[in-house]
């Protein structure tokens, strides 16, 4: 009976993931930076027309993103894009962060899936968003 569940949760896995490269594997199964911050320097919250949504917490230390998390009702390339894209941006300056760009995530996953693209749009637009709201911030 395990061993059957298995065998399906594995073909479901496969049917989910056919078309993506390794890496969008990878992170799809292990995703990072998943959760909410108490303390956060900057939280925003987008909803693409699609109807996903990414919600996003930024603490920024030194003009770095010392820490950044996120969550989202979104599919799985959402999760797997805003899991990248804020390993990317974690670390960075906000110069560096906001330099990051869908293509870049659309490359590193060696090519999402037409249907997905936007995906990452809306994990760098999120992230965008969410600096340009601590800029505003911290300059009134
Ligand atoms: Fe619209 Fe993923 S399907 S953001």
């Amino acid at each position: 009976m395990a061993d059957n569940l298995d065998r399906i949760a594995q073909h479901l896995q496969e049917a989910i993931l056919e078309g993506y490269s390794q890496k969008f594997r990878d992170e799809f199964l292990s995703p990072k930076n998943i959760g909410e911050l108490e303390h956060a320097d900057s939280h925003i919250r987008i909803t693409c027309p699609c109807g996903d949504t990414i919600e996003m917490w930024l603490v920024i230390e030194d003009g770095k993103l010392s820490d950044i998390r996120f969550l989202t009702d979104g599919c799985g390339a959402t999760i797997t894009c805003a899991s990248y894209v804020t390993g990317a941006a974690k670390g960075k300056t906000i110069e560096e962060a906001l330099r990051i760009r869908p293509e870049d995530v659309d490359d590193y996953f060696e090519g999402l899936p037409d249907e997905h693209k936007h995906c990452a749009k809306l994990a760098v637009m999120t992230l965008t968003a969410a600096i340009e709201k601590y800029q505003a911030q911290v300059s009134e």
